[in-house]
């Protein structure tokens, strides 16, 4: 495992961005596994930044979760995210990217069958919840082994999140779609963004506390190749 540490939130999207402009350049035609959050915001606008006005772009995308109940008209919708914060700025033809559908019948196999059919991520993005949660893998007393499932939220991650929905917390979906460990770890290289105090615990318990279901996050030790991007603050108890 890498961990390099930064001093702040820019410095931490510049360095993840240098990743990502390496991989496109050594192929345009990538596949990229996405993440939503205020952590990925930085790097997405440097993305936007190098590649905005570019008709060639032939990578791909798929997002690691979705609201259950919540679609591409619904504000805080992670389909919506994404095309806000990256997708309407970029050339990208909309077939190259994707985000699991949140309703509709079937929509737990229908992304099983696009995680195979995009084939292996080169790359996966990754934020990490305070409490440890990647995507919407949250603690619990076992990893779950499925490649993609349907979850019930955690309080924690419901209050945290309750600031998109107007600091409300009933507004929060209980429920996401979310890949499972088996896909997440099945990318090629993993590159985990951490910024912030309110990380700190759970950047901690991740790197150097023992592989537990109970910090999701901790399974990445076992991947062979995982770079953590980490700021001074989220970094502070490492
Ligand atoms: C969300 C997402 C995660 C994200 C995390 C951290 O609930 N499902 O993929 O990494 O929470 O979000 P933020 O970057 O806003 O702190």
């Amino acid at each position: 495992m890498e961990i390099i540490k930064v001093n702040d939130y820019n410095e931490m999207s510049q360095k993840a961005f240098s990743f990502f402009k390496e991989q496109l350049k050594k192929n345009p035609a990538s596949v990229l596994g996405l993440a939503t959050g205020s952590t990925p915001l930085g790097l997405y606008g440097l993305l936007i930044k190098e590649l905005k006005g570019r008709q060639d772009l032939s990578f791909k995308t798929v997002n690691l979760d979705e609201y259950i109940g919540l679609g591409k008209d619904d504000e805080q919708s992670y389909y919506n995210f994404m095309f806000k914060n990256l997708f309407s700025e970029l050339s990208l033809p909309s077939a190259n990217w994707h985000v699991p559908e949140g309703r509709g019948r079937n929509n737990l196999s229908r992304f099983i069958k696009l995680l195979q059919d995009i084939g292996q991520r080169d790359i996966q993005l990754l934020g990490i919840g305070a409490n440890g949660h990647i995507g919407f893998v949250e603690p619990s007393h076992k990893f779950p082994e499925q490649e993609a499932m349907i979850i019930n939220l955690t309080q924690q991650t419901i209050q945290d999140n309750s600031r998109f929905f107007e600091d409300d917390m009933t507004k929060v979906p209980t429920q996401a779609i979310t890949m499972g460990v088996p896909q997440i770890l099945n990318a090629k290289k993993i590159i985990i963004l951490a910024s912030g105090e309110n990380k700190a615990e759970a950047v901690k318990k991740a790197i150097q506390g023992p592989v537990t279901p109970q910090c999701p996050a901790s399974i990445l030790q076992e991947h062979s190749n995982v770079t953590w991007i980490i700021d001074e603050l989220a970094g502070s108890k490492l």
